[in-house]
């Protein structure tokens, strides 16, 4: 008997205390409401756009570019531009601000146009690219020296030369590849590479082949040059050496066959 009235205090206990929580939960679901969907105060930038155009955009190196910023603010607003680049001049007009960019020069940059209406704070962002594709890729006739193939080839006018490498192929096969991380010019540049090898009877009458490829974040432009035969060009020194050898078995080979004969002959006359 004595643990009958604990037991339903217990349970009344509980009972209000989940009531109390439902009413609870409730008020707080309600108090919540208004926050998750707050009704748009008159007058003011609730919904406003911002938009940058041309959002991307390539250029040569050391091109200038123009972009234009524009809104919807009822009201005037405020806007800037963040850029490392250099800028020109500033036009503008209701809803917009175009801007002038000078001397584009890194091979990526990101420009953010930020606009401030009533308080609020909105952003557009472009890119701008600048490359140059290699104007030509020479692959000069190799030189051969001392038994080693040498192999120039001139990549002309590329930028940015630090996204550069450059591969020399002979048929489908890599024989050297070289990347230019370490330039860092501002400026199209010329590049050649010279690469020493030796080649064996394998390499000869393959096309070998200079390819001079940018690797920009993605996007790959190149060119490569036109295709070149490693030939046998023999050095005075082999050639005399060759010639030598060449005699040499060829008495050795008319030494043995006179021999043979001797006694091929030898041994009729005795039969
Ligand atoms: C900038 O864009 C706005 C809106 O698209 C346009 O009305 C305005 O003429 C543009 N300004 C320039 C200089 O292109
Ligand atoms: C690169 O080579 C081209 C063609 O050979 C030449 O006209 C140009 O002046 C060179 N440019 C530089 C920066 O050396």
């Amino acid at each position: 008997m004595g643990s009958v009235f604990p037991l339903s205090l217990l349970l009344l206990l509980a009972a209000s205390y989940w009531r109390s929580g439902t009413i609870l939960g409730r008020r707080v679901r309600r108090a919540q409401g208004p926050r998750e969907s707050p009704p748009a105060p008159s007058g003011t930038s609730a919904s406003f756009w911002v938009r940058i155009n041309p959002q991307s955009v390539a250029v040569r190196p050391g091109a200038s570019v123009w972009l234009n910023c524009s809104n919807s603010c009822p009201l005037p607003p405020n806007s800037s531009l963040h850029t490392q680049l250099r800028r020109g001049k500033t036009f503008s007009g209701p809803g917009w601000v175009s801007y002038q960019l000078l001397d584009v020069r890194a091979w990526s940059s990101d420009v953010r146009c930020f606009v401030t209406c009533a308080e609020e704070t909105r952003g557009a962002t472009a890119r701008i690219t600048t490359y140059k594709a290699p104007h030509s890729v020479i692959l000069e006739p190799p030189v051969l020296e001392g038994g080693m193939y040498t192999l120039r080839c001139h990549v002309t006018r590329v930028f940015p030369v630090g996204f550069l490498v450059v591969t020399l192929r002979r048929g489908s096969r890599v024989i050297y590849s070289e990347s230019l991380e370490r330039f860092t010019g501002l400026d199209p540049a010329n590049v050649t590479l010279t690469h020493a090898f030796h080649a064996g009877f394998r390499d000869l009458g393959q096309p070998v082949t200079c390819l001079a490829r940018l690797n920009l974040d993605g996007l790959v432009v190149g060119s490569s040059s036109a295709p070149i035969t490693l030939t046998l060009a023999w050095s005075p020194a082999s050639k005399a050496l060759a010639f030598t050898s060449i005699a040499v078995l060829v008495i050795i080979l008319v030494a043995v066959g006179a021999a043979y004969l001797r006694r091929c002959l030898a041994m009729r006359s005795l039969a």
